[in-house]
Parts: C-alpha cells; sequence; structure tokens
C-alpha cells in the first residue's frame, strides 16, 4: 500500500488512521443516515443503531466514516460465439479472472480547504463477486470520512494479465443515492502500461466549472489522450492523432501500387487517425501497411458488433468470400452472357469452391451463403433487393431512374439549372470547347413544346445531374487503365405538373485524346426508334456509373465517414469526458473510426474493392479529394443550407421549416427535415442548458480548442476556405452540432442502409461502365455487335461477373444493421439521463422520433406522393428513425458505423 492512502478494510495490511480532512464539505453525497454506514474507530460502534448524525457529528470525538460500497460491472466474453466461428481474442474468460483484482482510488471532487491541495485518494481492491453470462461485477466496500466529500473520479488499475471491458462503477452509500460512473471503455492490463486509468463521475463539467480536485487530472488525462505524436501505437493505446492518408498504396510491393498522398496542398483531404506504423521502404512519403490498423482502443467496435457484422463481416468478405469468388469466376473480365444470368445470382447462386473451414461463410454470411442440402455445395446466393422483388423491371424505366435521384440512395447529387446555355469552367485549351451540345432546341423538343427553355428555368423546371467538370479532367487517365472508361456527363431533368421528374438528355463528353483525337461529346435522348432507344439506355448505364462512383465516393464516403473523423480525433483530443459537449457528441461517434480503418484497409485502399469495380479506378479516392477541394465546405453539410445550395429549396420564413422546396414531393427533403428539426431542437435544448450565458462559449478553452483544431488541423487544407462559421454564440455552436449530429445519423443513414436495395441488382446502379459508346468512334466490329445484338453492348459495358458479385456482397453487408444497432432517440446516453432537465428535453427528442415514424409511413401511403409511393415503388424510408436488425432499408443510427 502506498503510504497515506485511506485504508479500505479488505485489505491485508492493517488498519491505519486516517488522514485528518479538517471539516471537508461535501457537495453532492452526504452521508445516508443508516447505522450500518456510520462507523467510529475510536468508539466501535459499527452496526450499533444510531439515527442521530447530528449527534455524530457534533462530536468532536468522533470520526464519522462512511461504508461506500463500490459496484464494478465488467462485460464478459461472448466466448460462445468466438468458439462457433473459429475466431480467437477477445475478452478474459470468466476463469481467468477469479482470483484477479481491480485496484480502485476515490479521488475527491474538491481541494483540501485548509492546505488548498488535493486529498489523498482512498484505496481499495475490489474482489469478483458474481458474474452471469454476459457481466462479471466486482466488489469493494470503502470506509471513507465524510470530510473527504464528493467523490468526482475513480482511477482503475486492472491486475489481470489481459484488458477488461469496464461497463460501469456504481458507488453507493451517500444519501443523495449511488453515484454512477460509466466507463464503457477497455481498460489495459497493468502489465502492458502501469499507467492507471481515470475516470470522471458522470455529471458535466464547463472547463471553469471544473471542482477544484478535478481541475489537474481533467487536463492530465487529455494529455494522455492527445499522446506525444511519437512511435507506433499499441493496440490497447488510446492516442488521438492525425495524419495524413498515406497508406492506400502499397509500394513495397511493387510501383504500380503505389497511391498518391490524400491531405496536403496537392490534395486537400481531411485527416485520418495517426497509427505511427513505420514509412514504407520504397516510398518515403508512405506508410507501410499493416494486417491490423490501430484505431485508440475505445474506438474499435464491440464484441457482439465485431464478430456478427461491420469488422469480421466485412473483412471476411474480402478475406474469405471474394477470394472464393474469384476462384469460381476464373475469368475476371467475364461479363454477364445474357440477362437471365444476372437473375441467376438470386435463384441458384454461384457455387462456391469446398472451403478449409467448412461452414465457416455460412455462419458470417447467412443472408449469402446456403449449403444445397442434397449435394452439400455451399453456393453464394444473393437475396432479391426489394426494388426487384416489388417489379422485376423497375430498374428499366426513366421514371424509376430520375425518382431515385430524390428518393434512391444518392439524393445529394440533384441540382436546379439556373444558367443557359451550359458551359464548362475547365480550360477549353485542354478539354475542347466548353460549350454544351444539349441545345435548347433539344430540350424544347424533348419537353414537345410545354414551356420554353427560359420559361422553364424561370419556373424551376429543370435539374440537372452534373458530372461534367469532376470527370472530365479524369477521362484520358482513366481511359488508360484497363477495363474501364470514363466520360465527363450531364443529366437534363424536367420537373413535370405532378412533380415527379423526366429525363430529357444525357450529354457524354469526352476531352481531346493525348493521341490527337479532338473532343467528342454527344447528346441522347429517350427517342422512340430501336437505335435511339439503345443508345439512351447505354447513355444511362455510363450516368448511372457516375452517380454510383460520385454516390460512394462522395456523398457517402467523403461527406459522412471521412469528415467525421477529424471531429472525433479532436473532441478527444481537446474535450475533457465530464465536458457536456463531449458527452452529447459522443454516441455520434461510436465506431466511426474503426470502420474507417476498416475501410482503408479494404475497401478503398490500391486495388481494394472501389478501385477493383469502380469506373475511376485507381483514381477514385485522388477524385474524392478533388471533390472535398473543389466541393465540401462545412456550412453546406447542414441539409437546409445543402438543398439551398443545389437551387432545391429557398429560404421562406412562412414555409414548413422555413424552407420552399423546388420540388415539393422531394422524399428525402421532406423526411430529411423533419429529421433535422427534431435534432435541432434537441441540440438547442441541450447546448442552451449548459450555456444559459453567452459569453461562456468565447470562454470555454475546451470548446474553442475544438473547434479551432477541426478547422485548422483535422481540416487544415480548407482552413482559409469558405464556409466555417465562428463559435461565439450558443447558436453557433447549435448549428455546428446539429450539422454533425446530421451528418453522422440523417445523411448517413439516406446514402447507406439502402445501398443493397438500389444497387443490389446491379442493372440498376451498376459501378461501372467498362466500355465507350458504340457511336464513339467505333470500329466496325463494335458497330457491327451494336447493331446485331445491342444487349451483348450494354452487358459488356456492364460489370463483370467478378466485379458485380464483389460488389453485392459488400453492399449486403455495409447495408446490414447489427443486432446492437444504436438508433437515434431510442436509448439516452447514461450521462443524458443524469440531469432532470436534459432527461426531458431526450424525452421530447425521442417522441418526436417516434412520431416521425408514423408522418413517414403516412407519406408513403399517399398517392399524390409519386416520387414514393405507387404500383411497384419501394416506399422512401430510409429515413425512418427506427429498424430491426438487418438489411432493412431504414433506420437511422446514431453514428456512421457500417
Ligand atoms: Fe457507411
Amino acid at each position: 500500500m502506498e503510504e497515506g492512502y485511506t485504508h479500505n478494510y479488505l485489505m491485508e495490511e492493517g488498519y491505519k488512521k486516517p488522514f485528518s480532512q479538517g471539516n471537508g464539505g461535501i457537495a453532492g453525497f452526504p452521508v445516508r443516515s443508516t447505522p450500518a454506514l456510520q462507523k467510529s474507530h475510536r468508539t466501535a460502534r459499527v452496526g450499533l443503531a444510531s439515527r442521530k448524525i447530528n449527534a455524530i457529528m457534533s462530536s468532536s470525538t468522533t470520526e464519522k466514516l462512511l461504508s461506500v460500497k463500490a459496484v464494478v460491472t465488467v462485460k464478459q466474453s461472448a466466448g460462445g460465439l468466438f468458439s462457433e466461428l473459429g475466431i480467437s481474442g477477445g475478452l478474459d474468460k470468466i476463469t481467468d479472472l477469479v482470483g484477479k483484482r481491480l485496484l480502485l482510488e476515490l479521488v475527491s471532487a474538491e481541494l483540501d480547504p485548509k492546505t488548498g491541495q488535493e486529498k489523498r485518494a482512498i484505496k481499495g481492491y475490489a474482489h469478483k463477486k458474481s458474474e452471469s453470462a454476459e457481466e462479471v461485477t466486482y466488489e469493494c466496500d470503502f470506509e471513507v470520512r465524510e470530510e473527504f466529500g464528493e467523490v468526482g473520479a475513480i482511477f482503475v488499475e486492472n491486475e489481470h494479465h489481459k484488458e477488461i471491458y469496464l461497463k460501469d462503477i456504481i458507488l453507493d452509500g451517500f444519501v443523495c443515492g449511488p453515484l454512477n460512473i460509466t466507463c464503457d471503455s477497455w481498460v489495459h492490463s497493468k502489465f502492458d502500461n502501469p499507467q492507471k486509468r481515470v475516470f470522471f463521475a458522470n455529471k458535466c463539467y464547463l472547463p471553469e466549472e471544473t471542482p477544484s480536485g478535478l481541475r489537474r487530472l481533467r487536463q492530465e488525462e487529455l494529455a494522455i489522450l492527445r499522446g506525444n505524436g511519437q512511435g507506433e501505437r499499441k493496440s490497447f493505446e488510446r492516442v488521438y492523432d492525425y495524419n495524413v492518408y498515406n497508406d492506400l498504396g502499397n509500394p513495397d510491393s511493387g510501383a504500380d501500387k503505389k497511391r498518391p498522398v490524400l491531405g496536403g496542398k496537392e490534395l486537400p483531404y481531411p485527416r485520418r487517425c495517426q497509427t505511427g506504423r513505420p514509412r514504407s521502404k520504397t516510398d518515403p512519403q508512405s506508410e507501410s501497411r499493416s494486417g491490423s490498423i490501430y484505431v485508440p482502443r475505445d474506438e474499435q467496435f464491440s464484441t457482439i458488433k465485431n464478430l456478427t457484422f461491420s469488422a469480421k463481416t466485412v473483412s471476411s468478405v474480402v478475406h474469405a468470400l471474394l477470394p472464393s469468388l474469384e476462384t469460381a469466376i476464373v475469368d475476371a473480365d467475364l461479363g454477364f452472357p445474357y440477362f437471365t444470368a444476372i437473375d441467376e445470382l438470386f435463384n441458384e447462386g454461384i457455387n462456391l469452391p469446398p472451403l478449409q473451414k467448412q461452414g465457416f461463410l455460412k455462419d458470417v454470411f447467412p443472408r449469402l451463403v446456403k449449403t444445397i442440402t442434397d449435394t452439400a455445395q455451399d453456393v453464394l446466393r444473393f437475396e432479391t433487393p426489394e426494388t426487384m422483388d416489388r417489379d422485376r423491371f423497375f430498374w428499366f424505366s426513366d421514371e424509376e431512374f430520375a425518382r431515385q435521384t430524390l428518393a434512391g440512395i444518392n439524393p445529394y447529387a440533384i441540382q436546379l439549372v439556373t444558367e443557359w446555355p451550359l458551359k464548362s469552367k475547365l480550360d477549353s485549351r485542354i478539354y475542347g470547347s466548353p460549350e454544351s451540345v444539349i441545345t435548347t432546341e433539344i430540350i424544347e423538343r424533348e419537353i414537345k413544346g410545354f414551356m420554353t427553355v427560359e420559361e422553364a428555368i424561370k419556373q424551376k423546371k429543370l435539374f440537372m445531374l452534373d458530372y461534367h467538370d469532376l470527370f472530365l479532367p479524369y477521362v484520358n487517365k482513366v481511359r488508360q487503365l484497363k477495363g474501364t472508361t470514363l466520360y465527363g456527363s450531364r443529366t437534363l431533368f424536367f420537373l413535370t405538373p405532378d412533380e415527379t421528374l423526366k429525363p430529357l438528355a444525357i450529354e457524354l463528353t469526352r476531352p481531346p485524346t493525348d493521341y490527337g483525337n479532338p473532343q467528342w461529346k454527344h447528346v441522347f435522348t429517350p427517342t422512340c426508334n430501336s437505335t435511339g432507344m439503345w443508345l439512351w439506355r447505354l447513355a444511362k448505364a455510363h450516368v448511372l456509373a457516375h452517380d454510383s462512383g460520385y454516390h460512394q465516393l462522395v456523398s457517402h464516403w467523403l461527406r459522412t465517414h471521412c469528415a467525421t473523423e477529424p471531429y472525433i480525433i479532436a473532441a478527444n483530443r481537446q474535450l475533457s469526458a465530464m465536458h457536456p459537449i463531449y458527452k452529447l457528441l459522443r454516441p455520434h461517434f461510436r465506431y466511426t473510426m474503426a470502420i474507417n480503418a476498416l475501410a482503408r484497409g479494404y475497401l478503398i485502399n490500391g486495388d481494394g474493392v472501389i478501385e477493383s469495380s469502380f469506373s475511376p479506378g485507381k483514381y477514385s479516392m485522388e477524385l474524392s479529394a478533388v471533390a472535398y477541394d473543389q466541393q465540401w465546405q462545412f456550412d453546406l453539410q447542414g441539409l437546409p443550407n445543402d438543398l439551398i445550395s443545389r437551387g432545391l429549396a429557398v429560404e421562406d420564413p412562412t414555409a414548413p421549416h422555413g424552407l420552399r422546396l423546388a420540388i415539393e414531393d422531394y422524399p428525402f427533403a421532406n423526411d430529411g427535415l423533419l429529421l433535422w428539426d427534431a435534432i435541432k431542437e434537441w441540440v438547442t435544448d441541450y447546448v442552451s442548458y449548459y450555456y444559459p450565458d453567452p459569453s461562456r462559449i468565447a470562454l470555454d478553452k475546451e470548446l474553442q480548442s475544438w473547434w479551432t483544431e477541426i478547422r485548422t488541423v483535422g481540416h487544415g487544407d480548407k482552413k482559409d476556405s469558405p464556409g466555417w462559421p465562428d463559435l461565439k454564440t450558443p447558436s453557433d455552436l447549435i448549428d455546428i452540432i446539429t450539422t454533425m449530429v446530421w451528418v453522422a445519423s440523417g445523411h448517413h443513414a439516406a446514402v447507406n442502409f439502402g445501398q443493397y436495395t438500389y444497387a443490389g441488382y446491379f442493372p440498376n446502379r451498376p459501378t461501372i461502365a467498362r466500355t465507350k459508346m458504340p457511336v464513339e468512334d467505333p470500329t466496325e466490329e463494335e458497330l457491327k455487335i451494336f447493331s446485331n445484338k445491342p444487349e451483348v453492348t450494354l452487358l459488356t459495358c456492364f460489370p463483370s461477373q467478378i466485379q458485380a458479385t464483389k460488389v453485392m456482397a459488400v453492399l449486403d453487408v455495409l447495408s446490414n444493421h447489427s443486432p446492437d444497432e444504436e438508433y437515434l432517440g431510442q436509448v439516452p446516453a447514461p450521462a443524458w439521463k443524469e440531469d432532470p432537465a436534459i432527461k426531458a428535453a431526450f424525452e421530447r427528442f425521442s417522441g418526436r422520433l417516434k412520431e416521425l415514424e408514423g408522418i413517414i409511413d403516412a407519406r408513403n401511403t399517399d398517392q399524390r406522393f409519386k416520387n414514393r409511393s405507387g404500383a411497384g415503388i419501394v416506399p422512401y424510408e430510409l429515413l425512418k428513425p427506427f429498424s430491426e436488425p438487418g438489411v432493412t432499408g431504414k433506420g437511422v443510427p446514431y453514428s456512421i458505423s457500417i
């Protein structure tokens, strides 16, 4: 026992006299007036009846001791599941915990008023008391002098050889009731790191209001989390630091595996978590690759989530399922010979080669891998997506193509046409004529004299998917890659009187080539003759590939997963765990760093699923950096500003949500604005409670450091760009937090959980268009195939068998809700329950989200809303807050975790 520590009666060494604390003062937890909780060691009155606290307290000869019991809950290993799946690791088994103990040290919230020094901590050992399948509890009895005052924090030292997952500690014995300390954290073994862990009580404090006894600890804990930036991070560490994306390539395995660094002047990008891995041998700019990528320990997936979905499933897809697909489909370039061959993926499935671990894939992917009983053969058989289930030919129609720009999985790209004629902003000396070939005549012909283009623009009837200037600079580079092609594209839509969009024209552009070919561009329209109709279908396939790429790289990855990581790193480095804004944001940051690390390892890395299956190939991630540079602004990430920036809404104080939509039946915007308002109301209640006086925002050093670090470090490449709000008033803070919460919840859910529904049948959203249009500099052979059997031209343009099935398997996993998914507003974070005002605000929020379920259901059955209801149409449920586990096409989790 360390010199000077107050004793715990369970400890082996004899009882020592507690040090004098003066009158101490008990700020928040006065003694409960029961005899069992009082003890005078001089009079040895343990257990004697006495409720006369005042008498005891007034006696100068009686030192009053409170009996306080600490109950520590440690989460138990999911051993059964581990062994079933043949995956090793996890928590200590129960037997490993027997006889081991946890050292606890209670920290007083206040300094000693006499000395002005910190009071000495009260130390005790917690021993295992009980166990269940899920949890092990440890207990420790403390004798606490009343003068010790409120317990503000607790140190924990884990004497086991393995880390433990500490759920919470409850200290019971105070008049005000138990003191809860929510931990939800991995505590390293003292043999890995002798530094003790500190956990603060659940009560929130702004920095300047920190109780005096906790100020030093508050700062020291943040310093630990910031780390010193040195060395390779170990798996048990909790250091949050920044790095550029310099680990996507693998230059040591070949020059063609090198990838540019994302982040910096050349290719601005948000920062990712630093891992400290050594540099690669052949490229000092790159970090070496590793099988496991460090994220701070508490950012890792929970055991349940890890095993059933996310991490293990994605990595199992990549490590087991995709290689077996490559064995099953020998020719990597082989396309689908007929449309019926695509259907077979949902009917017969693909025979998988025998695996070493029989049944392994079947356990991990019960939705995907089935065993045919009579042959014992494992097959990969995809579930029929709901879109196709409702309407076998859904993907074929122009109406559905247009509808999905408003109610599909990429509702973030459609924009109002405000200028005419359309014109490129790129350098015409490099990219050729900037004038669009979509002329006034073409548009007026397509809208059949309904109105002039001028009137259509004035009345906000013309809309566009614009993938022209973003993609055009990459066209020649991408065309040098094997098995892919690219165009710049524009797709025009007309808003009909029933609020649906009608596609009018697609323009595909190729810039002048390096070989001296001039610029090529062509407009395709939904004509009635056979050749024109097939060319239109092919042009749509190209646009859909552009939209798939933009969806995955920008709307999904960049704007949600990638942009959020710096907010998380900065929050952990600058906001104490006892900061109210940390407690507000924490549930919205759960597992995001883990899924992002996984994505860097398997999906967005060089030769990963994205590169191998999307049109831009190895330039995919670079394109997301270009989009970040040209398009991303913090203030446009909130839904209202996003809609306004795309011309889809204007401010109107008389309209619902203060916005008038350009397309009234815009399911994503209509449901999204309800959700946005509910989030904003909750955030407003929360922020207003903790910052009743606006000056507190400016005085809050942690908050200011957090915001400064986000702007100047995490998103530092854009620190001088427009769109960063000030953080001076509670209203600024409400906007900032609402934006972050929306991105992590509503935005991500809208672009993530419908992926299998809408892209599972890939002709609806091919990720790649492999071949150019048959009318662009055609060979005789190409024309002949197109003329004789245009279906072959389309199927050759579509993804190869291996590309399609890989993407389908990954999208199936990414669209899945884990059984332990945490939905927005469903269960409050423990800290939100501590204060009645916050608890009540959360309940209002939760109630509002439940109402929203009903509103969305009603909208989906209202036949007036043709973009979300009608024959064969999948209702728009992506922003319905709650869901059951699985691929449901609904449910808005708190955070980006898949
Ligand atoms: Fe996602």
